[in-house]
C-alpha cells in the first residue's frame, strides 16, 4: 500500500511521514510514493494487453527527471509540449520513436530539434504545418508528422482544461482535413504517420473516451483510403483520478475495454496519461503554522500554499486534506489556507476537521500531477524538495530551492543590451 494510516500515523509506503517530516530541514516538501506510479503506468500496459499500443507518458503532468527516468525504463513512451519537455525526455533516456510532440505554438527552435530528434510532431495549425516543412528542410530529415484533429467532443470537465472542443484553440477544423493532406501529399518532407486529438482532462466516463474514439477511427480510415499510410492513432490522456473519494472512476482496462473494438488490425493506438499515472502518487507534507478565526470563519494557516500547489485557487480543484499524525482538538469546519498575501490563496475550503496545534503535520492528497510543476515563486516562496520513497528508501528526488538560486539570476544583471 502506498499511503496508509497505522495508530493515527500516515505512512508512505513503509515509513512513517511525521519521521520524514523530522529529518527534512524545509517544509512544505513533495513526497511521492514509486510503487503507485508503477502501478498506475502497469494498469495500462495490462489493459493493453495482447494490443498494438504506447503508453506515451505526458511528461507536463510531472517533469521530474528521477521520475521520468522511472517510467522510462518500465516501458513508457513520453509525450511533450515543448522544446525544455523534450531536453528532460532525451536525459531521461527516451526512444525517441515513441515520443510524440503536441502543442498550439511550437517555435522554430523547439521544432527543429524535435524534428532533428525524429520525434513524432502533431500538426496543430496552417503555420505550424509550414514550420514544421521548414525545419525538416533545414534539418534536412524528413518529420514524422501527426495531424491533431479536433473531435468535438464534450470532456464535461472545468472549461479551463477542456481541449478538444470546437472553440478552443487546439488542432485543425475537420473541415479542413483534406487541405491538410493535399499539403502533406505535395510536401516530401512530411511523412504522415497517424492521426491525434485530446479531449481534456480529469474525465470520469469511458464513454466520452468511445465518443472520441469512434469519430477517430472515422478519420483514421478515410486518411488511408485517400492513400496515406498511417499507423498510429493517438486518443490523448485526460483519464480523472478520484479527488474527492468519492466517485467511482474508470479504471485503466474499462477506459480500454470501451474502445477496444473500434481498433484495427495494423493500427498502433497511442494513449498519452499524465494524472492517471502520477497524480495520486504524491502529498505535500505542510506544517500548520497557526489557527484563527475572522467573522464566522476558522482558518487553519500551513506553510504550503498557491505557491507550491495552485490547483484549487486555479480550477476550484478539489484536494483531500488530513494529519499525518493524531490531532485530538475541537472539530470546526476550516478554510486551510497558505501565507500568500492573497484571498485566493487556500488548499481547501470548509472542511471539517479538528483543531491542530502550532506544527502539526499537514497533507494535501494526490498532489502528483499539475502540482510541483504549477508552482511558482509568488511571494518568493522558494520551490520545495521532492523527495520519493522507492523500496523503504527516502531518496530526495530534487532538492529545494534557496534564495541564493534566486539572487543568482541577478548576477550579472543590470546589463546593457
Ligand atoms: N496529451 C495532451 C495533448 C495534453 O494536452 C494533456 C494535458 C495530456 C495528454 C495529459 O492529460 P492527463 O492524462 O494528465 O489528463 N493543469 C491542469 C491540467 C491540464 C492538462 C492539459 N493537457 C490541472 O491541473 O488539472
Amino acid at each position: 500500500m502506498s499511503f496508509y494510516f497505522q495508530d493515527g500515523f500516515l505512512y508512505c509506503e513503509d515509513i512513517k511521514v511525521k519521521d520524514i517530516q523530522d529529518r527534512i530541514p524545509n517544509s512544505p516538501f513533495y513526497l511521492y510514493s514509486l510503487d503507485r506510479i508503477l502501478e498506475n503506468y502497469r494498469a495500462y500496459e495490462s489493459a493493453l494487453e495482447g494490443v498494438s499500443a504506447i503508453v506515451s507518458y505526458a511528461l507536463k503532468a510531472n517533469t521530474n527527471l528521477t521520475i521520468a527516468r522511472h517510467l522510462r525504463e518500465a516501458g513508457a513512451g513520453a509525450t511533450l509540449v515543448s522544446g525544455n519537455e523534450l531536453k528532460v525526455a532525451l536525459a531521461a533516456g527516451f526512444d525517441n520513436k515513441i515520443i510524440t510532440y503536441n502543442g498550439n505554438g511550437k517555435t522554430m527552435s523547439e521544432l527543429s530539434l524535435a524534428v532533428l530528434h525524429d520525434v513524432m510532431v502533431n500538426i496543430d495549425s496552417e503555420f505550424d504545418l509550414e514550420h514544421i516543412k521548414k525545419a525538416a528542410q533545414e534539418t534536412g530529415k524528413t518529420a514524422r508528422v501527426t495531424l491533431r484533429i479536433n473531435p468535438a467532443v464534450d470532456p464535461e470537465v472545468h472549461p479551463y482544461i477542456a481541449t478538444g472542443l470546437k472553440n478552443t484553440k487546439f488542432g485543425i477544423m475537420n473541415e479542413r482535413l483534406d487541405w491538410y493532406l493535399e499539403k502533406i501529399r505535395q510536401s516530401p518532407e512530411l511523412n504522415l504517420v497517424g492521426v491525434h486529438c485530446h479531449l481534456g482532462s480529469t474525465i470520469k466516463k469511458v464513454k466520452i473516451f468511445r465518443d472520441a474514439m469512434e469519430i477517430m477511427t472515422g478519420f483514421f480510415k478515410e486518411i488511408r483510403e485517400k492513400g496515406f499510410d498511417v499507423q498510429y492513432l493517438n486518443l490523448g490522456g485526460g483519464l480523472g483520478i478520484d479527488y474527492e473519494r468519492r466517485e467511482k472512476m474508470p479504471t485503466q482496462s474499462e477506459l480500454i475495454d470501451s474502445i477496444r473494438d473500434c481498433l484495427l488490425d495494423d493500427m498502433t493506438l497511442i494513449v498519452e496519461p499524465g494524472r492517471s499515472i502520477v497524480g495520486d502518487a504524491a502529498i505535500l507534507v505542510c506544517k500548520v503554522t497557526g489557527v484563527k478565526s475572522n467573522g464566522n470563519k476558522n482558518f487553519i494557516v500551513i506553510d504550503g500554499s498557491m505557491a507550491e500547489l495552485i490547483r484549487p485557487s486555479l480550477y476550484d480543484a478539489y484536494h483531500e486534506i488530513g494529519y499525518i499524525e493524531p490531532v485530538n482538538g475541537e472539530e470546526k469546519v476550516f478554510d486551510i489556507v497558505g501565507p500568500i498575501c492573497e484571498s485566493a490563496d487556500f488548499l481547501g475550503l470548509d472542511r471539517n476537521l479538528p483543531t491542530p496545534h502550532e506544527r502539526a503535520g499537514l497533507v494535501v492528497y494526490d498532489a502528483g500531477a499539475y502540482s510541483f510543476i504549477m508552482s511558482s515563486n509568488y511571494n518568493l516562496k522558494m520551490k520545495p524538495a521532492e523527495y520519493l520513497v522507492n523500496d523503504k528508501q527516502l531518496i530526495r528526488i530534487r532538492r529545494a530551492e534557496t534564495i541564493d538560486d534566486y539572487m543568482r539570476l541577478f548576477e550579472n544583471d543590470p546589463v546593457a543590451i
